[in-house]
């Protein structure tokens, strides 16, 4: 559901108080009705007429983002700059994250307002996998990379984690794909084994990669075939 005056302003080239004007001169319909007050909430898939033209709904809008360390995947926050901040789009209020990121890990965020999209990315049942570049403290042993491959149980917790695979870039650096999102998951796996993650950048979501030419703190919006992937 979304509020008339919001519709109208998301769909025309009217702003919010033309919207609100025009509806009062009883110029727009809904389904066949008169409707005057902006307030009114519509579904978004109501049929909509301007003086009896049509009125194209709003299209589900799908972004990736390169996350800047120090921003909050939230989409409010009252003392910190969230993710949705970046965001220089009309109707920016109706759209959601697709899977978090902590404040200091960088890289890509899925931002939509369609959430059967987004559920098909984040729900557990889904197991979608999720791939980091990850920097770590100490070395990583065999034995530990083992463990990640295997599943190990994370504190607090009665369930392992679901196999991990491991690629090793150089004695700190790897990549870690994993198919759940636990809380501060990798980071936790991590301290599970003894060890600590000083950089996380997640490069891909199950086969969408982070867009090379985005700078940090930069977004796009997603391709009709990376839409299509979940
Ligand atoms: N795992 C973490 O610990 N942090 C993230 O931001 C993402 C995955």
């Amino acid at each position: 559901m979304l509020r008339l005056d919001r519709y109208l302003s998301n769909t025309t080239s009217l702003t919010r108080s033309q919207a609100r004007q025009v509806l009062r001169g009883g110029r727009v319909t809904v389904d066949g009705e008169t409707v005057k007050q902006g307030a009114t909430q519509i579904p978004l898939d109501a049929r909509v007429t301007l003086d009896g033209v049509p009125v194209a709904p709003p299209l589900p809008r799908y972004y990736m983002l390169n996350k800047p360390p120090g921003v909050v995947c939230a989409t409010r926050d009252p003392s910190q700059r969230t993710v949705l901040d970046l965001f220089d789009v009309a109707g920016r209020s109706r759209l959601h994250i697709a899977g978090r990121l902590d404040i200091d890990t960088t890289g890509l965020v899925l931002i939509t307002d369609d959430g059967q999209w987004s559920h098909r990315i984040t729900a557990p049942s889904k197991h979608c996998r999720k791939c980091y570049l990850v920097t770590l403290a100490e070395p990583l042993g065999a034995e530990q990379a083992s463990r990640l491959a295997a599943g190990l149980m994370l504190r607090g917790e009665s369930r392992p984690t679901r196999p991990a695979s491991v690629e090793r870039l150089s004695a700190n650096k790897l990549r870690l794909t994993i198919s759940e999102g636990r809380y501060h998951q990798v980071k936790r796996m991590f301290a599970a084994l003894g060890n600590r993650v000083v950089e996380l950048h997640r490069e891909s979501i199950g086969d969408l990669h982070l867009d090379q030419s985005l700078e940090p703190g930069t977004y796009r919006p997603l391709l009709p075939q990376e839409i299509a992937l979940f």
